[in-house]
C-alpha cells in the first residue's frame, strides 16, 4: 500500500547545552598538585568538581543559574537583594568584621565598591545603624544590576556613583589624555577620583565579572578579572583608614594571582577567610576578611605601585599575570601551608555542599559508580581535623 502522506524526517534528540569551561591561569596545575599532595580534603574536592563539570545534570543547574542571574525579573531581583542582606550577617556572625569594625558601637564610614543590588550595606546599617555608606557601582545601561536601596529617601546617609570602577585611569596612576589615542576604549577613561578625599573604617569589594556587561575582545576574562581585582585593591587601599576592615570576593585559591592577592593583603593585616554555603557553596567562590589593615606602611604604599602596574598593564597591554612553574614553587614554600590553613574551611563547605546537590545525587541515582565513591572518600575527609 502506498500513501502519499509520509512520516516527517525524526529530528535527532536534541542534546542539553553543555558549559563551556572558564579560562584558567596554566600554573594553576602546578599548585593544585602541590595541594592535592598535601590535604586529601582538596584532593577528594578537586575529583568531585571534576564529576561535576562531567555530570549533564551539573550544565542544567549552573546554566539555569546563569540564564536567572542574567534576565532577573523584580522577583528574582528582590530574591538576591535579601540574600545579599543574609550573607552579610551571617559573614558578620562568623567574623565579626562589620560590628567589630571601627569604634563599635559607634557608626562606620563605608565604602561599598560594586555594591548593586546593596544587599551589604543594607545588613550594615542594621548591624551598625547610623553608619554612612559611599558607593560604587555598574551602571544598568552598562549591564550592572539593579541598586535596590531606598537612594532617594536616604541621599544623608548612602551615596552611590554609577560607574565603571575599572576606568577611573588617574586614579590608577595614568591621566585619562595619556591613554593612548587608539585604545578602544579611550573616551571611557576618567580622571575623577571617587571619594578620593573620604576615608573609611570598613570597604567592601564585591565585584563579579558580569556576562551582562559588554566589553570588547581587549577585555577577555583573565584580562578583565585582573583589572576588576587590581581596581578594586587601588580604590580600597588608597581610602581605608588605618586599621580598618576590608572585606573582598575572590575565587579559586588555587590560583597563582589569587594566592598572590592573599598574601599581598595578609602582609598588611589579619586575614581570615569564610565561604557562604548558601549563594557560593558549590563555587570556588569566597570572602578574604582583613582586619587592623595598615594602609599607612611601607608596605600598603608598595602594594599600591604593584597593582597600579598590574592594572596598567592588564589595561593597556591586554597583559595578566604569569608565573613560571619556578616562581609558582617559590611562592609555594613561602605560603603554601598558609594557602592550606586559609583554604581547608571552605574546601570543606564546598565537598560538604556539592555532595548534598542534586546533580551529583543524580550521578549516584544513576548507578555511576566512580562518583558514590568519591562521594564517600569526601564524606571521610571532611571528618578529618587536617590542620
Ligand atoms: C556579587 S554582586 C555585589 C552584591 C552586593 N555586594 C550586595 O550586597 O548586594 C557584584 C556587583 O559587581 C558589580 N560590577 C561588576 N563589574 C563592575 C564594574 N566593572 N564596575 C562596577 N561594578 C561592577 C555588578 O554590577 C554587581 O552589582
Amino acid at each position: 500500500m502506498s500513501s502519499d502522506i509520509t512520516s516527517p524526517p525524526k529530528k535527532p534528540a536534541e542534546s542539553p547545552p553543555r558549559r563551556v569551561r572558564p579560562p584558567r591561569e596554566p600554573e594553576a596545575s602546578v599548585v593544585i598538585d602541590y595541594l592535592k599532595q598535601r590535604s586529601s580534603l582538596f584532593s577528594a574536592l578537586v575529583d568531585l568538581r571534576e564529576a561535576g563539570w562531567n555530570s549533564a545534570a551539573g550544565d542544567t543547574y549552573f546554566l539555569d543559574r546563569e540564564n536567572n542571574a542574567d534576565n532577573a525579573d523584580d522577583a528574582t531581583r528582590k530574591k538576591f537583594f535579601k540574600m545579599m542582606v543574609t550573607v552579610l550577617h551571617q559573614l558578620d556572625k562568623a567574623t565579626s568584621a562589620i560590628s567589630g569594625a571601627g569604634s563599635p558601637p559607634s557608626p562606620l564610614t563605608v565604602l561599598d565598591l560594586c555594591l548593586a543590588p546593596g544587599g551589604f550595606t543594607q545588613g550594615t546599617l542594621q548591624l551598625r545603624p547610623g553608619s554612612r555608606v559611599k558607593g560604587i557601582t555598574l551602571p544598568m545601561a552598562e549591564g550592572g544590576h539593579k541598586v535596590l536601596l531606598n537612594l532617594r529617601g536616604n541621599a544623608d546617609v548612602m551615596n552611590v556613583l554609577f560607574h565603571d570602577i575599572t576606568m577611573f585611569s588617574n586614579e590608577f596612576g595614568l591621566p585619562a589624555k595619556l591613554v593612548p589615542e587608539d585604545h578602544p576604549d579611550k573616551a571611557r577613561f576618567v580622571d575623577f577620583r571617587p571619594f578620593a578625599m573620604l576615608r573609611f573604617d570598613l570597604v567592601f569589594c564585591d565585584a563579579q565579572m558580569l556576562r551582562t556587561q559588554e566589553r570588547g575582545e581587549h577585555r577577555g576574562h583573565l584580562v578583565e578579572r585582573i583589572r576588576l581585582r587590581a581596581s578594586q585593591i587601588l580604590i580600597a587601599l588608597g581610602r581605608i583608614k588605618q586599621g580598618g576592615t576590608m572585606v573582598m570576593l575572590l575565587n579559586h585559591m588555587e590560583a597563582p594571582q589569587c594566592i598572590d592577592i592573599i598574601r599581598d593583603i595578609d602582609s598588611i593585616s589579619e586575614v581570615t577567610v569564610w565561604k557562604p554555603e548558601k549563594i557560593w557553596g558549590v563555587k570556588s567562590t569566597f570572602y578574604l576578611i582583613a582586619k587592623k589593615v595598615r594602609s599607612a606602611s611601607d608596605e600598603a604604599k608598595k602594594l599600591l605601585e604593584k597593582y597600579r602596574e598590574l592594572w596598567r598593564k592588564a589595561t593597556l597591554d591586554g597583559v595578566y599575570p604569569e608565573w613560571t612553574e619556578k616562581e609558582v614553587e617559590e611562592m609555594l614554600k613561602d605560603y603554601g601551608d598558609r594557602v592550606i590553613q586559609l583554604g581547608t574551611e571552605t574546601w570543606r563547605v564546598q565537598a560538604a555542599t556539592l555532595k548534598r546537590s542534586a546533580f551529583i545525587r543524580r550521578e549516584m541515582d544513576k548507578e555511576n559508580q566512580p562518583v558514590r565513591e568519591l562521594v564517600d572518600v569526601v564524606g571521610r575527609v571532611a571528618l578529618e581535623k587536617e590542620i
